[in-house]
């Protein structure tokens, strides 16, 4: 079925040009000028006065994560329609190697939960809880499926944290196999020792989830990856790059030449540490309203916003990614009622990336070529899918929005579609929302309606390249 996108401005990377684009059996076929005939199409979607982009690309998710005692509320089907209607088109979520266990046996249970109900493409990255012989060698295989990246802690000792020696070994083990280690780059060990300490002080609300969880503690960490990535010789990424000094470590990095990258996410640039304050005593839930806002690492004061933007223009960040990983309000942040150690991690955010950064656009923060970059071609490009993703060019996968930069949206719990009962941003007026989204050639999402005719299961697994840019 052959389908036309009419007299939009095609926006990519690096290119804008108003062009219509031809699409066959899900792939791009064509990108000429407006009015050029090529044939009969079966669908026409008018983009005029709209821009045409590629679909985005979402790094960085967890659907149906295990944490804290609770399981994330978006599974891959709830959670990839959410992202969908945001104009995101893929997904890459990570699937767990447990302690005592082969990463296989954590592949196969991503697999599991994913197979049947996805309703984009979707890859996976591999956490590694433990570097030992086995995991080192099963690496080669996880690469062989398209698993050709993999995360690792320093954060949450005895769940995730490995040490030094294991991040080493891994590295070299990554930069054998063409793969890229990604790094949670807070230094867990004393983090815990600080958390203790504010409990034993009857510290219990969600701000002193960011109060024991410095700036200096994500820096370090930062500068200690980097440095163990230089020593391996390969390059690293840094996940969810919360702050101004964790990023000059990245900016230093990149100024002598070393392969460092890192991703962002919309809540460091849109939310901060006073959200987690929660209202005034007196006033609606109180202090407990900033368990909504625990994420890790956490928010942030609000001068590091510039600094992360500037990041974003200037190339020292190359990512916006969202860390999706939602958690109701009721029965689930409720555990951490009393001990903010106990509130399970993470926001949801899947839905809204592209909305957010939109506002950036319209503030003039950053360009729309650079929108594009940091939403789609980027990730594309750094995991091993460009070409195929991340770019409109004849032969990609037609992953397509149509962005109608004039729509106006408030976001909300009832306006959005990710599977939780609350918004991090209730009430914020957007302008700038997808029209039409595409996925492989199907037309999935008319106006904020699911219109594709099949949902569950229609996502396929992206087997990703190794690293090279
Ligand atoms: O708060 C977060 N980020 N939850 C998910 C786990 C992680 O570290 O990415
Ligand atoms: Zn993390
Ligand atoms: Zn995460």
């Amino acid at each position: 079925m052959a389908t036309l996108i009419k007299g939009g401005t095609v926006v990519t990377a690096s290119d804008t040009f108003v062009a219509d684009v031809w699409i066959d059996k899900g792939k791009v076929s064509a990108l000429v000028a407006p009015g050029t005939q090529l044939g009969h199409a079966d669908q026409t979607i008018d983009a005029t006065g709209q821009y045409v982009i590629p679909g985005g690309i979402d790094c960085h998710t967890h659907m149906s994560l295990p944490f804290g005692g609770t399981t994330a509320s978006d599974d891959f089907d709830t959670g990839t329609v959410a992202a969908a209607h945001g104009g995101t088109t893929t997904i890459v979520d990570f699937a767990i190697q447990s302690k005592g266990s082969s990463m296989r046996a954590g592949l196969d249970a991503w697999f599991a939960k994913s197979e049947g109900k996805a309703a984009i493409d979707y890859g996976f990255h591999m956490i590694m809880t433990e570097a030992n012989p086995g995991t080192l060698a099963e690496m080669a295989a996880m690469v062989r499926e398209g698993i050709t990246s993999f995360k690792m802690f320093m954060a949450y000792p005895g769940v995730f944290l490995v040490d030094d020696q294991q991040i080493f070994r891994a590295m070299q083990r990554a930069g054998e196999l063409g793969a890229l280690i990604t790094m949670h780059a807070e230094i867990g060990l004393p983090i815990d020792v600080m958390v203790q300490k504010a409990l034993a002080e009857g510290k219990t609300a969600p701000i002193y989830h960011a109060l024991t969880r410095p700036e200096v503690a994500e820096a370090t960490g930062t500068e200690r990856a980097i440095a163990l990535a230089e020593m391996a010789g390969v390059p690293v990424y840094m996940v969810h790059l919360s702050a101004q000094r964790a990023l000059e470590r990245v900016a230093e990095a990149r100024d002598r030449g070393l392969a460092t990258f890192a991703e962002t996410c919309p809540q460091y640039l849109f939310l901060s540490e006073d959200d987690l304050r929660g209202d005034p005593p007196g006033v609606g839930d109180g202090e407990w309203k900033g368990a909504g806002y625990v994420c890790t690492p956490p928010l942030r004061p609000k001068h590091h916003h510039d600094h992360l933007w500037r990041g974003l223009r200037n190339y020292d960040l190359q990512v916006v990614a969202t860390d999706h990983c939602p958690f109701c309000m009721k029965d689930q942040k409720e555990l951490g009622r009393g001990d903010f150690s106990k509130i399970p991690n993470g926001m949801p955010g899947v839905e809204t990336r592209l909305h957010l950064l939109w506002e950036g656009v319209r503030a003039g923060q950053i360009s729309l070529n650079r929108f594009v970059e940091i939403t789609s071609t980027a990730p594309a490009k750094i995991f091993g899918m460009y070409g195929k993703k991340g770019t409109l060019a004849v032969g990609a996968d037609a992953d397509v929005v149509v962005w109608d930069p004039k729509r106006e949206k408030v976001l909300g719990k009832d306006t959005l579609h990710m599977r939780v009962d609350y918004s991090p941003y209730e009430g914020r007026k957007v302008i700038g929302t997808p029209s039409h989204v595409l996925s492989r050639g199907d037309l999935i999402i008319k106006d904020d309606v699911w219109v594709g005719k099949q949902k569950q299961g229609r996502g396929q697994f992206c087997k990703r390249g190794t690293f090279g840019l």
